[in-house]
């Protein structure tokens, strides 16, 4: 069943019902202000950091689900009704919704009275604009109001949802004209303020919840003020303040009406927190006045519909100057709208946001990953390189010199979180991966002098090459017993905690070890990973080459020797016969293994293993494949292991807690599905790697919106597995390594389409039905037209490549400065 169709031209989904199986959100902001907001409406923004520049307030894990965010309610006569349809949930005549690149039109219809409210964050702008067209599309005149509602979160998220007994007390306001003004606690420690504003005259206005609402026991979905078609003009003092405009509206049959709504944020610097003057109209109960030039400015910006059109345009231009770079015709048009549109689109968000703030991250438990971060460069480097090299240097100025690294950094300060820490085994090495990335993307050499401190040593003078350099030997010199890479406090799956031991409820899976591995150093000497492992072979001859680049054939051979001798200690101490295991223990057991009772098969170093073509002479690859399909694979993708645990492995940790099916115990988790079409692509297998692809992309979800549940447009973390009740159902959207994953699994596996240090290599892997397909992908300055066609209908094989007419040997394009091109390849 499907809620929606994609409407391809205009790069949009469109939402037909309000009441989809889950909230359907969209990301807008792509700086510095980003909201979040529903297909009704709900959602929250903040500026940079979702918590501790939180602007509006939202309250997860409610009942009803969504139920805050900026509302209108219109009161047309009696009838109250809200054009998402929520919070009033009024049945309405017509409904739509729009979710398009970086903004949302949401159109509700009403005995006559048409209300299209569109929301954007206009670029290099730190606010939400809502534009509102009121039209009369019966044949008398009308007569109305209107309402508009936010609430103010208090900043800090995190202390706005626990330390009541002090905010309860705090809230300030400042009124002026249409604008309200949100201050609270601007006059001591703070030098930003928010403010909501409309361009039109108000009849009146609302800055404290519970006159809005008119009783402490009213929702959203029944505030007094709107019922009675009159605000109460209530001025917020040190409790709950929100920010409503009330206006009347009187339209002529066919006649439009549009008012422009702002929500916005501004600082001040720190001499300049205070106007000298109060306005005669400044309504405050304060001594001092806000210096409100930065919001008088940011007003005038968008005030008119002739400026708010033009702030749509460049937004929309925007995005087309961004899907352009790379896009791609295949005879699949849901592959088409995932590559051209969707995935890149989710990988500039995933990129953004890293996995702070969605409908499933409150914004306040976690920053920007160092892991998540590192891979969504992945799926995004080719939009903005300069974004990506500004976003590494960061990444990697919380790393430690010893190679180690914070696994989290807040985004508003740059600096690793202490409360988690570090001592996550896979870290390091996703940064030699993103490094590598952006220099075959971009041939920007020069990142590797760039710079770069370590946390430790903020102050002294260290190069990017450094970092990965100490990124390699972190893992080189942290081997345990069978020579395999120490699993640390976790390694990608924070729920294999195998130093954890915990037996004590409360205690956090990522951030608790057990005592009796503290004199060891903070984790056990025995436990080891066989995926760090392979992706430790996978990564490493990308750091190798770029010492053979450098010409430090010396460096280049002694990390090569390293990987060599990984793979040999892989195969021999981590090949199961037909996969690859998973770990050793702390007590020194194979998990993972034909030996155990459960969990006898895990997907996440297959996908690397076979890559780097670990036992590839004796069949390593081909076998764990088949492993793979026979174990794993399930209607709705691969799951993660198998057998699901049924008991608590006090040895595994987290892993074992969850009911069989869901997340990281057997649930299908889509970032690891991607590793593994890349490994059925790169093994030659283009039919197989197609099946997984079209499993889990999610425009290949949409007709089953009903048992899918999330968005049809992105991916979401995690899809229930088979050993689920909720087989094939979606959770976690947004904010997953899949977006990145699988824009590579596609665009650089499955199409081929694949930067390299020297050039841009075309080596598709498709399915052999195809007769082929055309890319255009801008690389290092020229543009590429590349046509592939595939007449003996092959899944891999590049039998000839031109180049403008020019036949090149092999299937590496080599890097031209500047120029449209023509590429041939045919396969075969
Ligand atoms: C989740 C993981 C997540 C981790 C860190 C765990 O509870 O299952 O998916 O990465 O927490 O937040
Ligand atoms: C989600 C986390 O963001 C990511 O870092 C981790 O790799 C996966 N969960 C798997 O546990």
């Amino acid at each position: 069943m499907k809620f929606g169709f994609f409407d391809d031209a205009k790069k949009e989904y469109v939402i037909n019902s309000p009441k989809t199986p889950y909230p359907w959100i969209n990301y807008l902001g792509n700086q510095g202000f980003f909201s979040l907001i529903s297909n009704t409406a709900g959602g929250y923004c903040f500026y940079k950091d979702a918590r501790l520049r939180r602007i509006t307030r939202y309250r997860y894990n409610n009942v009803p689900i969504d139920m805050g965010g900026r509302y209108f309610y219109i009161n047309d006569n009696g009838t109250i009704w809200n054009p998402g349809w929520a919070p009033v949930k009024t049945e309405l005549d017509e409904y739509e919704c729009r979710h398009g690149m970086g903004y949302t039109v949401i159109t509700g219809k009403k005995n006559g009275l048409k209300a299209e409210v569109t929301f954007f964050v206009p670029q290099n702008y730190d606010g939400e604009v809502q534009q509102v067209v009121l039209t009369n599309e019966s044949n008398e005149a009308k007569s109305f109001s209107i309402f508009s509602i936010a609430e103010w979160c208090l900043w800090d998220a995190q202390d706005d949802c626990t330390n009541f007994q002090r905010n309860f007390s705090t809230g300030r306001v400042e009124i002026e004209g249409s604008t309200i003004y949100h201050v609270t606690e601007y006059r001591d420690r703070r030098n930003h303020y928010a403010f909501y504003t409309v361009n039109d005259e108000i009849d009146g206005y609302d800055t404290d919840r519970d006159s809005f609402l008119g009783s402490i026991y009213n929702g959203w979905d029944n505030p007094e003020t709107v019922k009675a078609d009159k605000p109460s003009n209530s001025f917020a003092d040190g409790w709950s303040p929100v920010a409503s405009h009330y206006k009347k509206v009187t339209l002529a049959p066919g006649e439009s009406k549009t008012l422009i709504y702002i929500l916005g944020y501004a600082e001040n610097p720190q001499d300049k927190k205070f106007a000298a003057e109060k306005p005669a109209n400044l309504l405050t109960r304060e001594t001092w006045v806000l210096n409100k030039e930065k919001a008088y400015a940011m007003i005038e910006k968008y005030n008119t519909p002739e400026k708010v059109a033009a702030g749509l345009a460049e937004l929309r231009s925007t995005w087309e100057d961004l899907l352009s770079i790379f896009n791609v015709n295949t005879p699949d048009d849901k592959v088409n709208r995932m590559v051209n549109i969707w995935n890149q689109y989710q990988c500039m968000v995933t990129f953004n946001l890293s996995r702070s703030a969605s409908y499933f991250e409150s914004g306040i438990g976690r920053g920007m990953g160092f892991r998540d971060s590192n891979q969504d460069i992945l799926g995004f480097v080719h939009q903005i390189p300069e974004r990506a090299r500004e976003r590494l240097i960061d990444i990697a100025s919380t790393q430690l010199s010893d190679g180690g690294c914070y696994h989290q950094y807040q985004p508003l300060t740059k600096k690793g979180n202490a409360d988690i820490g570090g001592d996550f085994s896979d870290d390091p090495l996703w940064m030699i991966l993103s490094v590598a990335a952006y220099i075959k993307e971009t041939g920007d050499w020069g990142i590797l002098d760039a710079n770069v401190p370590f946390d430790d040593d903020p102050n002294g003078k260290h190069t990017m090459l450094e970092h990965l350099n100490v990124s390699f030997y972190h893992i080189v010199n942290n081997l345990g017993p069978h020579g395999l890479p120490l699993a640390m406090r976790a390694d990608w799956n924070d729920c294999i905690n195998l130093s954890c031991f915990s037996d004590t409820p409360g205690e956090s899976f990522q951030t608790y070890t057990n005592p009796k591995f503290k004199a060891e150093g903070g984790y056990s000497k025995i436990a080891e990973s066989a995926f760090v492992a392979a992706l430790f072979t996978y990564t490493g001859p990308a750091f190798v080459g770029i010492l053979e680049h450098l010409g430090k054939k010396d460096e280049a051979a002694k990390a090569q020797a390293e990987i060599d001798k990984m793979k040999k200690n892989v195969m021999e101490s981590a090949f199961d016969g037909d996969w690859f295991i998973r770990a050793y223990d702390a007590n020194g057991e194979k998990m993972g293994s034909k030996e155990c009772e459960e969990g006898k098969i895990f997907i996440e170093p297959q996908g690397f293993a076979v890559m780097s073509e670990i036992g590839k002479d004796q069949g390593a690859d081909i076998k764990t494949l088949n492993s793979i399909d026979k174990y794993l694979n399930c209607e709705f993708g691969l799951v993660l292991n198998n057998p699901a645990f049924t008991k608590y492995y006090v040895q595994y940790g987290e892993i074992s807690t969850y009911p069989g099916g869901y997340k990281e115990n057997a649930g299908i988790f889509t970032h690891n599905n991607a590793w593994i079409i890349c490994a059925e692509a790169y093994a030659g297998r283009g039919d197989k790697a197609f099946e997984y692809y079209s499993k889990i992309a999610p425009a290949f979800t949409e007709e089953t919106s009903d048992i899918h549940k999330t968005e049809p447009y992105v991916y979401g973390q995690m899809i229930g597995g088979k050993d689920a009740k909720n087989f094939g159902q979606g959770k976690n959207s947004w904010l997953t390594g899949t977006a990145a994953w699988n824009m590579v699994a596609i665009s650089q596996y499955i199409l081929g389409v694949q930067p390299v240090f020297d050039g841009l290599k075309v080596d598709p892997s498709i399915p052999h039905e195809w007769d082929g397909f055309t890319a255009v992908r801008k690389f290092r300055g020229a543009t590429f037209n590349i046509t592939v066609k595939n007449p003996a209908h092959v899944c891999k094989g590049v039998k000839t490549m031109t180049v403008d007419g020019k036949a090149v040997e092999g299937c590496v394009i080599p890097v031209c400065n500047g120029g449209t091109h023509e590429v041939e390849i045919v396969m075969g």
